[in-house]
């Protein structure tokens, strides 16, 4: 038998070493935060989508009473950015979630359902989604939802 090994390389960037439009794109996804309907868990989350074209679409975890038909915020705000621009590529996916303490000292990474739906968007367009995830302490930079799910399942694999 045979170890192998996967490497991730990851950046750890504080907000002034991010480029503008992603400084922007972060705050975006702080400030979407408020948008957040967390009724239930209390936690707020918010995603913002940098598109081909610069414009940004946000979104927010939108919770229900009967659990399961609640959303997160990752998910509103891609199929938000499918819906209203299907011809447009998303560059990179801002994430930030709070709690009633205040915003997290450590990022909190797209659960697998996210992850999933990010990788879609990968395959459809052909192109790696960069991946921030924003915490008070630094903000975590990916270059593709592949880093944060390794073994990815796509169309391709079932030709
Ligand atoms: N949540 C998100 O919106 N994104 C994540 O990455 C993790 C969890 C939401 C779902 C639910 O509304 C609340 O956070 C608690 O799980």
């Amino acid at each position: 038998m045979k170890e192998r090994k996967i490497e991730i390389e990851y950046q750890f960037a504080q907000l002034e070493e991010l480029s503008q439009e992603e400084q922007n794109l972060v705050k975006k996804a702080i400030a979407a935060t408020q948008n957040s309907y967390a009724n239930y868990s209390h936690f707020y989350v918010g995603a913002s989508c940098l598109l081909e074209d610069g414009s940004i679409v946000i979104g927010a975890n939108q919770e229900n009473a009967a659990f399961p038909s609640g959303l997160c915020a990752e998910r509103t705000a891609v199929f938000a950015a499918q819906a209203n621009h299907p011809e447009l590529s998303i560059k990179t996916i801002a994430i930030a979630a709070r709690n009633a303490n205040g915003f997290l000292k450590d990022p909190i990474s797209p659960c697998g359902a996210c992850r999933q739906v990010i990788l879609e968007i990968e395959d459809r367009y052909k192109q790696p989604v960069r991946i921030l995830l924003y915490g008070t302490e630094g903000i975590y930079c990916f270059r593709s939802i592949k880093d944060l799910l390794p073994f990815s399942f796509v169309d391709a694999n079932m030709r």
